[in-house]
Formats: structure tokens, sequence, C-alpha cells
């Protein structure tokens, strides 16, 4: 699937837009159009309900966006939560350290001691990403008559990434859209959090973040949970909300924005039971994916490497996408230990143990953190949905949501514009309305306003024909496979909420063949 053409499918259709666009827009920052709105709506209410509402063992919260400087101090965040940070005095531009790519070409054998080394920089997540654009940077430099030696000359080059070149080294490289060499800085470290001030004075005293996780909401909640909630451990507190990072790099559509919604879960446990809920929260977020149609060998679980944890965590697993540019992370399961509870517990001085009732001891629970990406998980089910393929000899394209996502669910068309169609369409409509998100459409050919609703992922489409006036049926048409079976009007509520709550498609007739 060609990311380009999704992105133009999600303007086009009213599903993302850049934000601000009309003032040319801002990097970073996305904005959700009427069907993204929904789309993402319902993945956000799905990941509630499943994960919240239909649990014993879960409560959930919603806390404010700016907190007090201190839980940033305590989780960390003020100290470290910073990438490396190049920049390019040339081009201006800013990249990740640790995402530049250098490309080494040894040029001691054939350039009789003009230039021994010559390097570029590129960037991309991963180095074949910035293989993939090497042979276009080299061929505008060497038009541009920047290469030392001619570009059929050039023997192949060795890739090293940028914090690896020593640092006397660093003056020959090229930097990524550059011309010259010597024009990137040292790597400075850069934190990510978004400053703001609370009050009217913008001074020192008063300065706050916008949060950069919801989860640390959630941890300096616990004990007001506790005292009021009537919770016992194990239980969990999940949140869903916007959090901020004012990334480098923001990058591949609403994958890393700057501006991005989080659904992250704290769940507590005593801390031998720990890796038992951590096995289940692996397992069981794995699954939600699958469950919501990511059905193929895209999705992945990942455990990451001891090297790759935090020092504080005994394990971590991330759910990967295998996204058109890449396989990126979706969302991280963490066993963080009592590491976070332990550090508001030392910089608030409140304590924040757990008296267990049915044990009779008191501890600090441990803590297993499910962490989602709202956006994230909306750009593979976009991802996966998409879909181009063949219907009556013609292509099409369509978006193949799971029923519960999908902003649609169904839309009723008259076959034309007279005899009682229109009516009784609007009647149909308005009682479908009342229970589900349908839509009215009497423009144009039947088999365009099929195609429209496909590219909206709407799963079913109800006509109202001629027979429909005589007999009171209505034809219902299943998105995925075109087929075509007949429904009575008066059962069309109960027959659509069957089908959305995963009745298997009737057969009939496919609308290929007809
Ligand atoms: N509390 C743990 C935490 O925040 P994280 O891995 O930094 O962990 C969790 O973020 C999830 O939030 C990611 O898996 C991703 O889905 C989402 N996320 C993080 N940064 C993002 C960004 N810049 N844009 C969009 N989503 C992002």
């Amino acid at each position: 699937m060609d990311m380009d053409k999704l992105v133009s499918l999600c303007k086009r259709r009213g599903i993302i837009f850049p934000s601000s666009e009309i003032y040319g827009g801002l990097n970073g920052f996305w904005d959700y159009g009427p069907l993204g709105v929904e789309l993402k709506r319902n993945i956000k209410d799905a990941w509630w309900r499943d994960n919240i509402t239909l649990r014993d063992d879960m409560v959930g919260i919603d806390c404010s966006i700016i907190m007090n400087p201190k839980v940033w101090e305590a989780s960390g965040h003020v100290g470290g939560f910073s990438d490396p940070m190049v920049d390019c005095r040339e081009t201006k531009e800013r990249y990740r350290a640790d995402q530049l790519h250098v490309f080494r070409y040894d040029l001691a054998a054939i350039s009789e001691g003009r230039v021994q080394i010559f390097a570029v920089a590129l960037t991309g997540g991963t180095v074949d990403d910035a293989r993939g654009s090497l042979s276009d940077r080299m061929t505008n430099l060497s038009r541009k008559g920047h290469l030392p030696i001619k570009l059929k000359d050039l023997p192949e080059p060795e890739v090293v990434e940028f914090l690896s070149v020593p640092v006397a080294d660093r003056d020959g490289i090229v930097g990524p859209s550059a011309t010259k060499p010597g024009t990137l800085t040292e790597p400075r470290n850069f934190n990510l959090m978004f400053e703001s001030h609370a009050g009217a004075i913008a001074d020192e005293a008063n300065k706050v973040y916008l949060r950069p996780e919801t989860a640390q909401g959630i941890f300096v909640n616990f004990k007001n949970v506790v005292d009021t909630g009537r919770v016992k451990i194990p239980f969990g507190i999940g949140q869903i909300g916007k959090s901020f990072r004012n990334e480098i790099n923001p990058r591949n559509f609403i994958f890393r924005s700057r501006e991005f919604e989080q659904m992250e879960i704290e769940f507590f446990c005593r801390p031998d039971e720990a890796a038992e809920w951590y096995a289940y929260w692996r397992k069981t977020r794995f699954q939600w994916y699958i469950d919501h149609g990511i059905k193929s060998d895209k999705l992945r679980l990942r455990d990451h490497d001891p090297d790759e944890l935090a020092f504080y965590s005994t394990a971590t697993a991330d759910i990967e996408y295998e996204f058109p540019f890449g396989v990126s992370e979706l969302e991280g399961i963490a066993h963080r230990g009592d590491y976070d509870l332990g550090q508001h517990q030392k910089f608030s001085g409140k304590d924040l143990t757990y008296f267990d009732e049915e044990k009779k001891e008191r501890y600090l629970p441990h803590v297993i953190e499910p962490s989602a990406g709202a956006d994230r998980a909306t750009l593979a089910f976009l991802c996966e949905a998409y879909q181009e393929d063949e219907v009556g000899g013609e292509t099409r394209t369509v978006l193949k949501f799971h029923p519960r996502l999908a902003p649609i669910k169904a839309a009723v068309f008259p076959l034309v514009k007279r005899d009682g169609m229109p009516e009784m369409a609007e009647k149909l409509y308005r009682d479908l309305k009342k229970h589900f998100n349908v839509f009215q459409d009497e423009k144009g050919a039947i088999g365009r306003r099929y195609r429209r609703q496909d590219e909206a992922g709407t799963p079913f489409g109800i006509t109202i024909d001629g027979q429909s006036i005589t007999d009171g049926t209505v034809t219902f048409r299943d998105r995925d496979s075109c087929r075509q079976w007949r429904v009575p009007s008066a059962n069309a509520v109960q027959a659509l909420r069957d089908l959305l709550e995963g009745q298997a498609v009737p057969g009939g007739e496919s609308e290929g063949q007809a």
C-alpha cells in the first residue's frame, strides 16, 4: 500500500487534514475531519469499553493536561526526556542525531591526496530509509558540482551512525540537505516537553509543561482512587487523553506528531503477581488489535532485549505494525515494578503504599503499563483497511474497517428520486439514525454511490427500489463481498444490529455478476 494514496484519500474524504491548512499548516499537527473523528472516536470507545466498562478490575480517570511541574521532576521527564539534536548551520534544518546515518566514501586510493574521505549524512528512521534516498542525494550533489570526484567513480560507501563518527571527523560530513561539509553542529540534548506559564507572569517560578504522557496523572491519583473508589488490588486505572511532545522530526503522517492522544492503563498488583499480569496484558492487548481487524502478519509482538529495557523495568514488549514506511511501535506493554509510585512517594513526601486487607500487609504495588496511541492505532487500522480490488470489472478503493470501527455503519440509497422511493428511504434513515451513525445519499448513479461509501469504509448499503414500494423489502449490500440480499424494511434496524455485531453476511447475488 502506498502511503501517499492513503494520505490523499484521507484528505479527499474528510478523514484527516493538515492542521490550520489555510495558513500553510503546522508541522506535526493534524485535524480529524467528519469521517476521521468518528473513526478515532470508535477506536477510543472500543478501547474504553473493552478495557474499563466491561471489566470489574478497572476504573477510568481524566486528569488535567497541565500538572504541578514537580510531577515531571519525579517522573524523570525534566531531567531525561530528551533527544540528541543536531542543527545544520547552512540549511537551518534540525535532525535527531540518532536518526542520522553517515555514508562514508573512502577516496584515499583515487583522489590523489585532494580529499581522502567524503561523507554525507542522511536522515531516516532506519538505515534502509536513508539508503533509499542516497542515490537522489548524490545525483543532486553531483549535478551542482559539489562532489570531489565524478559520481560514477565513487566507491561503495561504508554506512555508520552519526553518533559513532569520532568528533574530530564530523567536520567532513555534508549534512542531509547541505552542499558543503562541516555545517552540522555537535549534538545537544533537547527536552521534548512543551513549556508554558501558569499565571500572568512568564517567569521560571510559573513554568509548567504540557504533559508528554497521560500515565503520570494516573500515578499521582493512585491514592485518591484507592481511598475513594472501593478498589482492591489487583486493579487498574485507564485514561484517554491528549499528550504533547515537541518531536524534533514529526513525520509519517499521524504516526509521529507533536500533539497526539494516548490510551494508557496502569495496572497495580502485588509484586509477586506482577510477572503473571505482565504476561496477561501482553497477550490481551495484542489480541485486541486482531479482534478489531488487524489480522495480517503485519502485526507483531516484539519483546525488548535486556539492553533495551529501562533500568527499572524487568520486561517490556512492543506491539508493532508494518506500516508502509517500516515496522514501528503501536503500543508498549511495560513491567515498571514500583518505580513510578516510589518516585512520587519520594518527591511528594506522601505515603503511597497500599494496605492489603486480605494478606494483612502493606507494600508499594507493582505496575504493568499497556500504553497505546490513539492516532497510531487509527493509522494502523487505516493502513490495514485500505484495499484496491476489482468489482464488476472496475477497480475500486475500499476501506475494509471492522464494523465496530467504521465511521458510518450503513448508507441508505433510494434507487431513483421518484415513485415514493425517497420518502421510504427517508423514513428508514430516520429509524436507523436513532441507533447508528447512518448516511443517506440520493445523488448520482447507484454504482457511484456504492463506491463513495466503499471509500468511506461503510460496511453496509441499504437500497430502496421499485420492489420495496410494493413488498416493503429493501436490499442490503455487504461492502466486502458486494453480496446483496433482501430484508423486510420493518426488520432493518435489527438486521443491521445483528450484522454489526458479527452475524455472518447471508448468501445472495454478488454485485460483480449482477
Ligand atoms: N507512558 C508510557 C509512554 O508514554 P511511549 O512509548 O513514549 O510510552 C506510548 O508512548 C504510545 O504513545 C506509543 O506506543 C505511541 O502509540 C504513542 N505515541 C508516543 N509518541 C507519539 C507521537 N509523537 N505521535 C503519535 N503517537 C505517539
